[in-house]
C-alpha cells in the first residue's frame, strides 16, 4: 500500500520554495494517497529556536499547508514532538546509520559551516531523525524539493540495512517524488543560492505571508542579468538570474520552460516580471489571505495538531512493535 510521508520545519516564514518544491505537491498527492504531513519541530530545534517562537512558528506552519491546500479531513497533519515514535526510531536508527554515512551530509556541511566543533550533536543526527519520520509509518513515496535528496538516499540506505541486519523485510525503500519544476527555487537576490528560510535578506524570498505589493516589490527589484529573455530553454545557461525567473513562472503556472520563453523569449525583464508579479500575485495572496485568517484563531489549528497526532500515533504504535521485536528489546510483543 501506498503511503506519503513528508514535513517542513518550523523555523521562519514559509516561502515559496516551499510551495512549488513541495506543498503543492502535498495537495495534489492527497487525491491518490494516504497522506501524513508533519511539523518538524524536533528537527526545528537542531538549531537555537526562542521557545514562544517556536510554539507560533509551528502553528504558522500548520496554517501555512492547510491555506496551500493540505486539508485535515484527508490527510493527517500534526507536529512531529507530538508523536514519541518518531524519537525512538530516530535512536534506533542512530545505532543503525554510520558515522560515515552522516559525514557525506552536505546539509550538514553547509549548516554548520567552518565551526563544526560547536555543531548541536543533534543538528548532525537530523537524517537518521527524518528517516525515522518517514519509516515510523512505513511510508513509501515522500515529495519533496531537490535539496532533500542526499537524505532521503539516507532513508533508503537506512532502511536497507535495518532489514539486512535483522534478516527481515519491515522497512520499505522510499521513493522521492521530486517535481520537474519548481523544485529548487533560488534565491531572488543570488541565482546561485537556495531561496531560503534563513537568509537574512528578506527580499531573496517570496514569503507565503507577503501581501500583494511586497510580492510585486520584490519580483520588480529581482536580480536579473542585462540581456534580454533568451528565445529558447537552451538560452538560460549560464544566466542563472533569468533562469530562475523563468522556472518561477513554468512552475506558478504549470507550463514548461520552453512554453514560457515560447510566450516571452526576447521580451525584456520589465514587463516580464510585471506578467510574473500578476501569477505570483494571483497564485499566492489567497494563500496569504487564507493563513492570516487561520492565525487569528490558533484554537482551531491546535484542535487539527490534536486530532492529526492522534491519527499518526495509532498508525506509528504497530510499527514500533514491531520494530522492538526485531531488534530485541525486551517487552516487545
Ligand atoms: P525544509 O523545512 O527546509 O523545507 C520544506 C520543503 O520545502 C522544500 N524546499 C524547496 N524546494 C524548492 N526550492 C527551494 N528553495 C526550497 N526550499 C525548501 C524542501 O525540499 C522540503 O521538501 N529536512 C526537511 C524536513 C523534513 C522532512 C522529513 C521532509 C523532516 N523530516 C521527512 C520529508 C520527509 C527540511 O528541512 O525541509
Amino acid at each position: 500500500r501506498n503511503r506519503v510521508f513528508s514535513g517542513a520545519q518550523p523555523t521562519g516564514s514559509m516561502h515559496l520554495g516551499n510551495y512549488l518544491g513541495a506543498f503543492r505537491n502535498w495537495v495534489r498527492l492527497q487525491e491518490d494517497y494516504e497522506c501524513i504531513y508533519c511539523v518538524v519541530d524536533l528537527h526545528a530545534i537542531t538549531v537555537w529556536q526562542e521557545p514562544a517562537v517556536l510554539i507560533q512558528q509551528t502553528r504558522e506552519a500548520a496554517a501555512a499547508y492547510i491555506a496551500c491546500g493540505v486539508d485535515p479531513q484527508k490527510s493527517i497533519l500534526f507536529n512531529q514532538s507530538r508523536v514519541a515514535a518518531h524519537a525512538e526510531l530516530a535512536w534506533i536508527f542512530n545505532c543503525v546509520a554510520r558515522i560515515g554515512w552522516l559525514n557525506r551530509m552536505t546539509q550538514f556541511k553547509d549548516k554548520a559551516g567552518k565551526n563544526r566543533e560547536k555543531a548541536s550533536v543533534g543538528l548532525y543526527v537530523y537524517p537518521d531523525l527524518m528517516a525515522a519520520d518517514i519509516l515510523a509509518y512505513k511510508a513509501t513515496h515522500v515529495p519533496v524539493g531537490e535539496d532533500q535528496k542526499q537524505h532521503l538516499e539516507l532513508t533508503r540506505d537506512i532502511a536497507l540495512k535495518f532489514n539486512n541486519d535483522f534478516g527481515r523485510e519491515v522497512f520499505p525503500i522510499v521513493e522521492p517524488i521530486i517535481q520537474k519544476e519548481g523544485a529548487r527555487v533560488m534565491s531572488l537576490r543570488d541565482g546561485a543560492k537556495k531561496m531560503s528560510k534563513s537568509d537574512p535578506s528578506d527580499a531573496s524570498r517570496l514569503n507565503l505571508t507577503d501581501d500583494a505589493d511586497r510580492i510585486a516589490l520584490k519580483i520588480r527589484k529581482a536580480k536579473t542579468d542585462p540581456l534580454p529573455l533568451p528565445e529558447d530553454a537552451a538560452g538560460l545557461a549560464d544566466r542563472p538570474e533569468a533562469s530562475n525567473l523563468v522556472g518561477i513562472y513554468a512552475a506558478l503556472a504549470d507550463l514548461s520552460q520552453a512554453d514560457v520563453l515560447a510566450r516571452h523569449g526576447g521580451k525584456e525583464f520589465a514587463p516580464f516580471k510585471k506578467d510574473l508579479a500578476d501569477l505570483a500575485v494571483a497564485r499566492l495572496a489567497p494563500i496569504s489571505n487564507e493563513m492570516s485568517r487561520l492565525m487569528r484563531d490558533p484554537a482551531e489549528i491546535d484542535a487539527v495538531l490534536d486530532k492529526g497526532a492522534e491519527k499518526a500515533a495509532a498508525l506509528a504504535r504497530p510499527v514500533m512493535e514491531e520494530v522492538r521485536a526485531v531488534v530485541g528489546l525486551l517487552g516487545a510483543r
